[in-house]
């Protein structure tokens, strides 16, 4: 199997990883499925990167229907070992505003319906993995200091809201999602992160904030196009941020 440094689940406006160069593309069968398209691998500022577009590469599933666990199989049969989630996400609380970077530190899941462990069909081992820190620890201290030695500003911590979609939330399910202490809203973050650990797999997210959550900053309706937009103008470190994470 290859050796690969790092690889990289894209969310909402992030269908591809620039400056991956020398790209293989590998469409990958896993004991669970098939994944959400191919997954990528090349150089990036040369480092072997492997990249997956976890809503498909036209944006065509919805979170609820991502086989998350085949997403995340397909990484690590590819060779992959460490995963960075970018997750594209509302913003609830005063520091996590439109085209602001973050390293979230904690999770609370409001999904429901979604296969969110690998021990689920009948006879398969059950797993209580500790999940208390959701996101590797080590793999987060990483991003923060790749994030450092780009230039590329990075919130350090933040709880995020894991919600159903995919349809945005109400106001009064933001302000509960803000009474439990979330600061961000995705509808992406799991079961991915636990099914990450179920595996063994480094993992950990960082979140691209493209608007506020309803109710919050202006309370400007969401639209797709400001979703868009602020993505892909919070996203221009990212090749670099990415190149440095891979080396170390
Ligand atoms: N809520 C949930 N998911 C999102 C949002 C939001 O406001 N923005 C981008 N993804």
């Amino acid at each position: 199997m290859q050796q690969i440094a790092l690889a990289v689940i894209g969310g909402t406006g992030v269908y591809n990883l620039a400056q991956l160069d020398d790209v293989q593309t590998h469409d990958v069968e896993t004991r669970f499925g098939t994944p959400s398209g191919p997954i990528r691998v090349g150089t990036l500022l040369g480092h072997r990167v492997a990249f997956l577009a976890r809503h498909g590469e036209g944006h065509s599933l919805p979170p609820h229907k991502i086989n998350y666990r085949a997403n995340l199989a397909a990484l690590q049969q590819v060779g992959a070992q460490r995963v960075l989630a970018l997750n594209t996400v509302g913003g609830i609380t005063d520091a996590f505003g439109p085209r602001v970077l973050a390293c979230p530190e904690q999770i609370i899941d409001y999904t429901w319906g979604r296969i969110s462990t690998l021990c689920e069909e009948p006879g398969s081992d059950v797993l209580h993995v500790d999940f208390g820190h959701p996101y590797t620890p080590m793999l987060r201290s990483k991003i923060l200091a790749a994030a450092k030695v780009t230039g590329v500003t990075v919130h350090d911590g933040g709880c995020y809201g894991a919600t159903q979609g995919p349809r945005l939330e109400t106001i009064a399910e933001i302000a509960r999602l803000r009474r439990d202490g979330c600061d961000l809203v995705g509808m992406t973050g799991m079961p991915e992160a636990a099914l990450a650990r179920e595996l063994g797999l480094d993992y950990a997210c960082l979140a691209i904030i493209a608007n506020w959550a309803a109710g919050c900053g202006d309370g400007e309706e969401i639209t797709m196009a400001e979703v868009l937009a602020n993505v892909q103008a919070a996203s221009n470190g990212l090749p670099e941020l990415v190149g440095e994470l891979a080396r170390g």
